[in-house]
Order: structure tokens, then sequence, then C-alpha cells
């Protein structure tokens, strides 16, 4: 924080009170590409994220320093298009566009960003930049947007200006998450209940493993899970004529589901068992009944992999080598696929040898070294205000 506001002030001297706000990333527990089908997730989110110092200009030009990568980027209100040196600056573009579409007459900034939550790792990164960013303009206009306009903002931002089709989870998580708690969030209804996570009192810890891979692909193939869950949809309402998404498939609705052609076949069998997955896993949590919901983590993944093919060879080695080490109740991938992290429940005395046994064995064979955080469940955005910050 020190040296955010120091950074500041180096690099913008003229600029008046500064404010600051943090966003978290996240992890989901359960409830994998199911968000865009309107169905149910269950993320919390995690003690790392994004911190951004702020301050109006009084001028029409935006101007922008990121620590982490020692660069900047700086833009006019009245021109606001992606940057190619700078893929970062884009997700605090694509707010400043929602928030011209929403006729609220945003005015320029300089604006300091850093962040603690490992990027491109498949821990919304991104979403938790474009919701500290949402918040920041927010509180330095004082338009005292709600939180969920917040969120639909902030997705909005990467769906229409970074083009990735996301669903409403991470920006979601992001915003609300509490500590100690996953939030289980129906994505139609948008109505969520933060349900305790009874782990530590149990002895669990959520061991997140970050393979050091990311494909190329994310951005593309998510589009195209999309689209083919949409696709499964249309061909699905021949006999169901009454579905808006696959969130109205119930299992009962299974042989229908399997008669359709591939791979959409497999593609709308994830979301449908996923979403039962979810709501059979928070009644298991709910009922102290930890082994329960990690046999649902680990389905997940096999899921994710066979029907949904969003993993990757990696992730289910990572998968493979948590479910060795002794006591560990579940594991899966996390977040969109294609590379990223998988999470593992894994006794606290075990971490360390979790650890020790993860990375080396992954190393052996895949040569890469992967790294493990055990994150705990942490509250949502927030906003710290100048008279803290210049004391
Ligand atoms: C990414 C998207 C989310 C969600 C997940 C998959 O994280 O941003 O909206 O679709 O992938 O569950």
């Amino acid at each position: 924080m020190d040296e955010l506001i120091r950074e500041f002030r180096t690099r913008f001297p003229h600029s008046g009170p500064v404010q600051v706000a943090w966003a978290p990333g996240r992890v989901n527990l359960l409830g994998e590409h199911t968000d865009y089908n309107q169905g149910f997730v269950f993320p919390m989110a995690i003690d790392a994220g994004i911190q951004i110092a702020g301050a109006l200009n009084g001028t029409e030009k935006v101007n922008l320093y990121s620590l982490d990568y020692a660069a900047a980027e700086s833009f006019l209100l009245e021109d606001i298009v992606p940057s190619q040196n700078n893929p970062w600056a884009n997700y605090i573009k694509g707010v400043y566009v929602q928030l011209q579409k929403l006729g609220l007459g945003p005015r320029g900034a300089d604006l300091a960003i850093t962040g603690s939550v490992p990027q491109g790792a498949g821990l919304s990164s991104s979403a938790a930049l474009e919701v500290a960013a949402a918040l920041l303009l927010d509180a330095l206009h004082g338009w005292k947007l709600e939180s969920w306009d917040l969120i639909k903002l902030a997705q909005r931002a990467e769906n229409e200006f970074v083009g990735v089709a996301c669903g409403i989870m991470d920006q979601f998580a992001s915003a609300l998450g509490q500590s100690d708690h996953a939030l289980f969030l129906d994505c139609r209804s948008l109505e969520y209940e933060a349900v305790p996570l009874p782990l530590a009192g149990r002895g669990y810890a959520v061991a997140v493993a970050n393979s050091g891979v990311r494909r190329g692909l994310a951005g593309s193939e998510y589009n195209t899970r999309r689209q083919q869950c949409e696709e499964a949809v249309r061909l699905l309402q021949v006999e169901l004529p009454g579905i808006g998404s696959l969130r109205d498939v119930g299992p009962e609705h299974l042989p229908l589901v399997e008669a359709l052609p591939a791979p959409l076949a497999r593609r709308a069998r994830h979301v449908v068992t996923e979403n039962a997955r979810v709501l059979q896993g928070v009644a298991a949590l709910k009922a102290g009944n930890l082994e329960e919901f990690g046999r649902l983590v680990t389905a997940s993944h096999e899921s994710l992999r066979d029907d949904y093919e969003v993993s990757c060879p990696e992730l289910d080695l990572l998968v493979e080598l948590a479910m060795q080490v002794p006591g560990v109740l579940g594991s899966r991938m996390t977040g969109a696929g294609f590379g990223g992290c998988t999470i593992a429940l894994v006794p606290e005395p075990s971490l360390p040898e979790f650890e020790e046994h993860v990375c080396a064995a992954y190393q052996r064979r895949t040569g890469l070294q992967a790294e493990v955080y055990a994150f705990r469940p942490a509250p949502g955005a927030c906003l710290r205000e100048a008279a803290d910050l210049q004391s």
C-alpha cells in the first residue's frame, strides 16, 4: 500500500486527494462453465487481488501506471481504443466505456495499479482489475452505484471491450466475497447465499496449485463453448419448448441430452450434471459432510476433462498428483481451464507434504515448476479513504 501511494505521488505529483480501491481474485470451488448457462456457482474471493490508487485530474485524459509491469498508458475520453502493448489497460478502458454508455460522464483521472494475484493463472486478476477500477471511479465521482451495477458493468467491460463472453461469476465473487465463506449464486435470479466453509474447523485448507501454463486458446475456446451451449438449447427446445437455457434442463432430461449430436451432448451433460453437483455440494457442506463435498469436486474435474473438454494434460496431472497425497478429499481445475490452477481439499498438517509431492512430481513429468498457495476465503472489494492514507 505504501509503495503504491509513493509511486502514485511520484508519477502524478499534481494529482488531488487520492483514494484506493482493492478487489480480490477468486477460486471457484464448484460450478464451472455454468454461470453463462444461468446455472449455479460456488466461488470464494481470495486474500490476493488488485489495488488501484487514483485521483481525478481535472482533464479529459486518463493516465494509467502499472507498478507490476513498470508500464504507462494514457488515453483521451473521446477516443478509447484497445491497447496492443498494454493488454492490462484494456480492462480499465472497458470500464470507462461502460461508464460512458451509462451516461455518467466519467472524467479524466490518474491511476496507479498493483496486484498480488498471480496474472494469467485463472484466478480472475482481470475481474479484480475491473471491479477495483469500477469501485474507485464510482468513489472518485461520488455516484454511489449499487454493488450489482458495478458487477454487471465490470462484466460488460470484459464482454464488449476485451471480447471474452464471460459470465458473472468472477466479478460477483470479487465484489461480494466474505471472509471464511464461499458464495452460492443462482446466476439466473442473482440471489446468493454466503455459506460458511467449515474447513479450518475440520483441519482442512483449500490448496491452489498453479500449473504455470496458459493456452492462448482460452478466449476463443471459451466463446466456442458458450455457442455450443446455446446451440444445444436450440436443439433441445424441440422436445422441451419451455427451456430458455441449460439451467432449465434437469438430470431427468439426460436421455434427451445424450441424444444430441456430438460434441453438444457432452457439453450439455457437463452443465446439467455440474449444476446438480453444486446443489449437492452446498447441501453436503451445510451438513458438515466434507468427504462428499470432496467427491463432488473430483467428479466436477472429470466432467470438465471428459465432457466439457476444457482441461489440459498439466491440470489433469496436478489433480492426479493431489489425489495421491493421503487425506486429500478432492481436487479439480478451477476457472475457465486450458491451463491456470487446480484446487484441492488438503488436511492442514499435510500441506507441506502436498506441496513437496505435487511440485516435485509435476516438475519430473512436465519439466515445469508448479506453485502452491493456501488462500483464505476473503472479503470482497472495498475502498480506503485518502484520510487513512496520508497519515
Ligand atoms: C471464467 C469466466 C467465468 C466462468 C468461468 C468458468 O472464469 O470469467 O464467468 O464462466 O470461466 O466457470
